[in-house]
């Protein structure tokens, strides 16, 4: 008895034991959080770029290319199916397409090539953040 007992109480504690970590596990997704932080990395360095006044240089046409990169991540990433948020989602990959095929050669047109990108992750972190 005492035995059978002491199987059982090893179980339950287990089975809580279990869904706690999964809980944890699911509230410590890290991916939109990584998503987002790469994509604000990225749009400081092309600021700071604007700032030192050097924009037509290999390294701003890397982070346009990978803001717009990892823009495609932020629909399967989030899970959100709300339409205002995957249509600016799909904005922001838009106008960073055109950001890059601008291919911007001085720091007005860069400007003005991630203007309209400032614009669109603000219309969402309204909504969403
Ligand atoms: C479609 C919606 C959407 C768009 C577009 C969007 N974001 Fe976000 N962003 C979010 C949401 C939602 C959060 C809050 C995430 C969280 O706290 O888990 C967020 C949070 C952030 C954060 C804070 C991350 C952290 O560690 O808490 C940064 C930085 C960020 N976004 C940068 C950007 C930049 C830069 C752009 C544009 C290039 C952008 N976002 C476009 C939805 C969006």
């Amino acid at each position: 008895m005492r035995v059978a007992l002491m199987i059982l109480l090893g179980l339950v504690i287990g089975v809580i034991g279990t869904v706690n970590v999964m809980n944890a596990l699911a509230a410590r997704n890290p991916m939109p959080k990584a998503v987002m932080d790469t994509m604000g990395y990225h749009i400081g360095e092309l600021k700071q770029a604007l700032k030192a006044k050097q924009c037509n240089t290999p390294a701003t046409r890397h982070h346009l290319a990978r803001l717009q990169s990892t823009a495609s991540d932020i629909v399967p990433v989030f899970g959100i199916e709300e339409k205002a948020f995957t249509d600016d989602a799909t904005q922001l990959q838009t106008r960073l397409q055109q950001a890059v095929q601008a291919a911007p050669a001085t720091c007005e047109a860069l400007a003005a090539a991630i203007q309209p990108v400032g614009e669109t992750c603000k219309s969402c972190h309204q909504q969403y953040r």
